[in-house]
């Protein structure tokens, strides 16, 4: 039978090229997104490729549109095998004390508790189906500790206690949950991060052994191989994708 997979934040960059990789080996994909144009533009990408897909206008950080992601996905496809919970923004890159609160709660609420609904009601489905495989979407940030994105790193950190201590729960019921930790990455919102902060790209890219960015299709690749019953003997793992960035800290 055909597999299905959530990919939230699939309306641009990591999220989008999962997709996209996805949908290369016939599973079909939910999109959800808050951005309507990103989410329709992977859902036309994906549907090329012959697969079916959805867009699903959800925002991560309310529990309520968490639990309408997944009941309109099964209503659609009648299963979750795959869930990629990548949702997330970097915030303003200012020092600690400098960011607001109402900029910590909207970090916090996004990244992490939106990562903590997506997995509260997607494994209660996969479960209930015999099982199912997650990669959380954490960071170099969620490794190490960086300067400039403290509530990211605080929640990227989160995300990393998030996977394993699933692993302790479920593993043994069939779920599989990793994480995957990227360094700096050219989508859309590092970009954007790099174009507001410049003398910060110069800084990633020194420091970054390869000496270049990574690409979202790089991190395709790593999220399929993860998801899917390739890596069936993998599970409560932190992959770093960073060309040695945290290797060297
Ligand atoms: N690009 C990098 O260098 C990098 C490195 C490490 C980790 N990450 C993480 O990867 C993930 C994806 O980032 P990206 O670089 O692809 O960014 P991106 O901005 O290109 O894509 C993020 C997507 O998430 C969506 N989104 C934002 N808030 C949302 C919400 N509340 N509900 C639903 N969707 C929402 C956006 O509309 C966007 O389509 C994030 O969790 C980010 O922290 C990125």
């Amino acid at each position: 039978m055909t597999k299905t997979a959530i990919i939230t934040g699939g309306g641009s960059g990591l999220g989008q090229s999962t997709a996209i990789r996805m949908a290369q080996e016939g599973i079909n994909i939910a999109v959800v997104d808050v951005s309507e144009k990103g989410g329709n533009e992977t859902v036309e990408k994906v549907k090329a490729l012959g697969v079916d897909a959805i867009f699903i206008k959800a925002d991560v950080s309310k529990a309520e549109e968490v639990k309408k992601y997944v009941d309109q996905t099964m209503e659609k496809f009648g299963s979750i095998d795959y869930f990629f919970n990548n949702a997330g923004i970097s915030g303003s890159g200012k020092y600690y004390l400098d960011t607001t609160i109402e900029e910590i709660e909207q970090i916090v609420g996004i990244n992490l508790l939106g990562a903590l609904y997506g997995v509260r009601y997607v494994a209660e489905v996969m479960l209930k189906n015999g099982g199912g495989s997650i990669v959380n979407t954490a960071s170099s940030a969620g490794v190490i500790g960086q300067d400039s994105v403290v509530t990211y790193s605080a929640t990227k950190h989160g995300i990393i206690g998030l996977t394993k201590s699933m692993v302790a729960e479920y593993a043994k019921d069939g779920l599989r949950v990793n994480a995957i930790a990227p360094g700096p990455t050219e989508t859309p919102m590092v970009k954007s991060f790099f174009e507001a902060n410049p003398q910060m790209k110069e800084n990633a890219t020194s420091g970054i052994p390869q000496k270049r960015l990574g690409t979202p299709e790089e991190v395709a690749e790593l999220v399929t191989f993860l998801l899917t019953s390739k890596a069936e003997y993998i599970n409560g793992e932190v992959i770093r994708i960073d060309g040695g960035f945290t290797s060297t800290k």
